[in-house]
């Protein structure tokens, strides 16, 4: 197949890419326009690989996708391009607004346009993947049952209403237009790559640096974490025998709390690298809570398992050692960005507290 992929410069969609590289026999063309958040290096060793091509472009130049599909005729559409940080989305909306919802009906409108004027059996056999995320969901209290494809939707920050007004944008391309589309939401994902303004890369470089690990609120918060290989892996299996139409719901079962997480980081890397201070838990700090702060996310895949032949293969323990190790033995690419591009300060309205 020919892939057109979205936001392959990014911390999934490199992921994907380098598992479609290694694993599949697949070509790709990667959509990404190279925000703060996109590495070039996480995929710069397919560049010269007749099955990669980049095209540095914004989802939102509409001519310019309408040539890259007349340029390489794709089979597929995997669409992981977005603004990705709630955070960020507290602090400025608009960015979320332009790319995750103008930027979705943008390429869905140059995928229309493309398949519409596809022959038998191309036609037939395309389809547009969007990757999305389970806080279209909203949040959940201790007691309720995990999401599942069923869940209605209730988004409760910037970020996550984006995400599903996109959502609903690509069912509706499907239901009026006949798009072949189908919508994977998936879990907290972590791993190599992973930009460090979220939760475990920002922890994990903070306690390298004996820097104090903030914990929003109480740290009771809980999310559900996927290892990013695990999660691409899903994803190619998605493209591979996803049916249009369809949802699925993609997690590991694994749930801990926000404070979990961090003493989990804590105590690896006192194994690993122990310090003359003692232990890095002593550097935890509980801060002002995000505002509209979710508190739960929890995903059932038992239906994307059966229906797409895929378990997660990492427990939390698992993942989360190895992207500790990860971390330490790729500070080149995070030192640049710490330096260029994040320093680690808080985002996210931390004066804007209800
Ligand atoms: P990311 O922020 O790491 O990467 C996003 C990539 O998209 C970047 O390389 C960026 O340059 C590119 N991009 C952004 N705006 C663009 C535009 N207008 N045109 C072209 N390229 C653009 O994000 P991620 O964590 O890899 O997430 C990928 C997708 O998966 C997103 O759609 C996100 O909503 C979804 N998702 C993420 C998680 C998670 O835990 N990270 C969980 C569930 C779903
Ligand atoms: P994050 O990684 O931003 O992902 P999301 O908000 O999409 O779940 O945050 C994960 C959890 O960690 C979330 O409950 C907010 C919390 N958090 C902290 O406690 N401290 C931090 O410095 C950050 C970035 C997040």
């Amino acid at each position: 197949m020919i892939i057109l992929l979205t936001g392959g410069c990014g911390f999934i969609g490199s992921a994907v890419i380098r598992h479609l590289m290694n694993k599949t026999k697949h070509s790709i063309i990667n959509i990404d326009c190279m925000t703060y958040a996109a590495s070039v290096e996480s995929t710069a060793k397919f560049l010269k690989d007749s099955r990669y091509k980049h095209e540095q472009t914004n989802i939102n130049d509409l001519n310019s996708l309408k040539k890259i599909f007349q340029k390489y005729s794709p089979d597929a559409v995997m669409h992981l391009a977005a603004e990705s940080h709630v955070d960020r989305s507290i602090d400025g909306p608009g960015a979320f607004i332009e790319t995750n919802i103008i930027g979705t009906y943008n390429l869905l409108e140059a995928s229309r346009e493309y398949w519409s004027n596809l022959e038998h059996p191309q036609k037939d056999n395309f389809k547009f993947h969007h990757i999305s995320t389970d806080e279209v969901f909203g949040h959940l209290e201790l007691n309720e049952s995990p999401f599942n494809k069923n869940t209605p939707y209730n988004p409760r920050s910037p970020y996550s209403a984006s995400k599903a007004s996109s959502d609903h944008l690509v069912r509706a391309w499907r239901d009026t237009y006949g798009l072949p589309t189908f919508i994977t939401n998936t879990t907290n994902n972590y791993g190599p790559w992973h930009f460090p303004e979220k939760l475990i890369p920002l922890i994990t470089l903070n306690a390298i640096h004996g820097k104090e690990l903030p914990v929003y609120g109480d740290g009771a918060n809980i999310r559900d974490w996927l290892f990013v290989e695990d999660h691409a892996e899903a994803l190619v299996k998605a493209i591979e025998y996803g049916e249009p139409g369809d949802t699925y719901t993609i997690g590991a079962r694994q749930p801990r709390t926000n404070l979990q997480v961090v003493e989990a980081i804590c105590d690896i890397l006192d194994e690993i690298q122990p310090t003359p201070e003692g232990t890095r838990r002593q550097l935890i700090r509980y801060v002002a809570d995000r505002p509209g702060h979710d508190f739960r996310y929890e995903i059932d895949p038992t239906y994307a398992e059966q229906k797409l032949g895929w378990k997660a293969k990492h427990n939390f323990e698992a993942g989360i050692r190895k992207t500790i190790q990860w971390y330490l033995d790729n500070r080149m690419w995070w030192q640049k960005i710490l330096d260029q591009r994040y320093a680690g300060q808080r985002l996210g309205g931390k004066n804007n507290v209800r």
